[in-house]
């Protein structure tokens, strides 16, 4: 088999990682157990960590190193990707996890933190190499950052060169324009920009970073992608579960915030962007803050006509009665908070003038599904067409998750006498092709940051261009209370003016 290698891939293969100490503030929180350690415990597993490298957990609940190491033996059985755990692989990795107790604003809790980094470097040759992994509620980032540069924990790049430190920061970055302004500032009062890595743990997926290679490594594909071939194109996020234990965090964020603005905003950066110069970060950077600096802006009469939010109410999901968003626990009974959010966009370059982007991301609706869906123009009617309508029309879909893969509708006669057409799909899935799991979004990330390549992080003018148009949006919610919700039941497909928003334009969102 003519196997072609990612060249994203290349760029981090190429490299070996440096030893480290990974710190994560706020390890006891769900995305450490969740994702963080299991994701470290994969990479040790493949042997892609550094051959000197140690873990260590810093928050403010105590607990010993041993009772740490337990809970994480127990995260990572419950969330590791290859299970059962291997006792061998185990017993050498947890040798590398430790716990440091402390509040985030103590000096001393960081001095002590400081001696124990040193004994840590001393034991086990790492160097003084740093990463901190910012995994607290983001009120602490400032705090966190300042304490760390008091305490001589963050090392000016310019000054010191045998050693690094990075802050990987978890989004969201800031709570709209003006506050991810504020923390850019306080950010660079300590840091560089080359310190700052802004996860998006999206652009850490296989099939979101194969989006580059279909689309460059493909002539096939780039010379049809513009508005001369190209209808419309349709991103949908579709979660099954609701918001769970996280009802005080969504609260303050919302489906706007917590999935359009980051996540969604960089699969549309990916789908738009120009080919870059070089595979290096800042060219890929450069041509995906172009996309998202040419989304012309949201103008308030769109407010109610072109974006639409959405709750959901109690309902079915898999057969299961499940809550309503105001029922869920940490959550206002009367809230206004957005589980569902549907708008049109346009990309006001030459290669995409016209043509619209729909994007859907929801809780609760029937299922997970995470896609996007290039649809082009209808051939002309010149033959065939008067048996054809836009439901024929060529789509190519990018499936993100789950079932992995890449599939292309095209027409197809039906054999036998009559002329009749019937659309058929060219199906590529990752797992029957490749035969394999591929590995966690957070795997490769915090591989990344180790090796200090920051492709598939967010450059700060990509965060604010984002935060920049959809500011007004936030604006605009926060002084008008929706009158409807909740406006959709759980486990089906949102509100219905997400539909009417695609039927004003003669088009149907697709059925997944
Ligand atoms: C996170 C959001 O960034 O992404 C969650 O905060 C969401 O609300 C999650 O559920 C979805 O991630 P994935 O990888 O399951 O699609």
């Amino acid at each position: 088999m003519a196997m072609m290698s990612n060249p994203l891939e290349e760029i981090s293969a190429s490299k070996s990682p440096d030893p480290c100490v990974l710190v994560i503030f706020g390890a006891t929180g769900d995305l450490t157990a969740r994702k963080l350690v299991p994701a470290l415990y994969n990479l040790s597993k493949d042997g892609l960590l550094p051959s000197h490298f140690v873990c260590t957990g810093f928050a403010r609940r105590p607990k010993s190193h041993e009772q740490f190491r337990q809970e994480m033996f127990e995260a990572i059985s419950k969330h590791s990707r290859s299970k059962p755990i291997e006792q061998g692989i185990w017993d050498s990795f947890s040798e590398q996890l430790f716990y440091h107790c402390s509040e985030f604003d103590n000096d001393e809790g960081y001095e002590k933190f400081k001696n124990f980094l040193q004994d840590i470097d001393a034991q086990f040759g790492t160097r003084g190499n740093r990463v901190y992994y910012l995994s607290t509620p983001p009120s602490y980032f400032p705090q966190i950052v300042d304490k760390l540069s008091k305490h001589g924990l963050l090392y000016d790049p310019e000054v010191v060169q045998d050693r690094f430190s990075r802050i990987i920061i978890e989004k969201p970055f800031g709570q709209d324009l003006e506050s991810a302004i504020k923390l850019q500032r306080e950010l660079e009062s300590c840091l560089q920009e080359t310190q700052i890595y802004r996860i998006d743990h999206y652009l850490g997926k296989e099939t979101v970073q194969n989006l580059m290679v279909l689309r460059f490594a493909n002539a096939v594909f780039e010379s049809i992608w513009n508005n001369k071939y190209i209808d419309h194109v349709q991103i949908t996020v579709s979660e099954d579960i609701g918001v769970g234990t996280r009802g005080k965090f969504w609260e303050e964020a919302g489906m706007l915030r917590d999935i359009v603005q980051n996540h969604m905003m960089q699969l549309l950066s990916l789908v738009c962007m120009e080919p870059p110069v070089s595979l290096q970060a800042n060219s890929v950077h450069d041509e995906k803050v172009k996309v998202l600096q040419s989304i012309r802006p949201i103008s308030p009469d769109e407010f109610d006509n072109h974006i639409v939010r959405g709750q959901y109410g109690p309902g079915f999901v898999n057969g299961e009665p499940v809550k309503g968003y105001r029922q869920e626990d940490n959550v206002n009974p009367q809230s206004g908070i957005e589980t569902y959010v549907a708008l049109r966009l346009f990309v006001d370059t030459w290669r995409w003038s016209g043509v619209p982007f729909y994007l859907r991301a929801g809780k609760r609706l029937p299922k997970r599904a995470t896609e996007i869906a290039v649809t082009f123009k209808e051939a002309p009617g010149v033959l065939f067409n008067r048996a054809l309508g836009p439901e024929n029309a060529n789509t190519l879909v990018i499936r993100i998750q789950p079932d992995e893969g890449i599939s292309l509708k095209i027409n197809s006669k039906v054999p036998g006498g009559s002329c009749l057409i019937q659309p058929v799909k060219m199906d590529f899935r990752y797992g029957s092709y490749f035969g394999s799991t591929p590995p966690e979004a957070y795997e490769r990330l915090l591989c990344d940051c180790v090796l200090g390549d920051s492709t598939l992080f967010a450059r700060q003018d990509e965060v604010m261009a984002s935060w920049k148009l959809l500011t007004p949006v936030l604006e605009y919610w926060k002084h008008t209370a929706p009158k409807n919700f909740p406006n959709y039941a759980a486990g089906s497909w949102g509100p219905k003016e997400a539909d009417e928003l695609l039927q004003k334009d003669g088009r149907t969102w697709r059925y997944l």
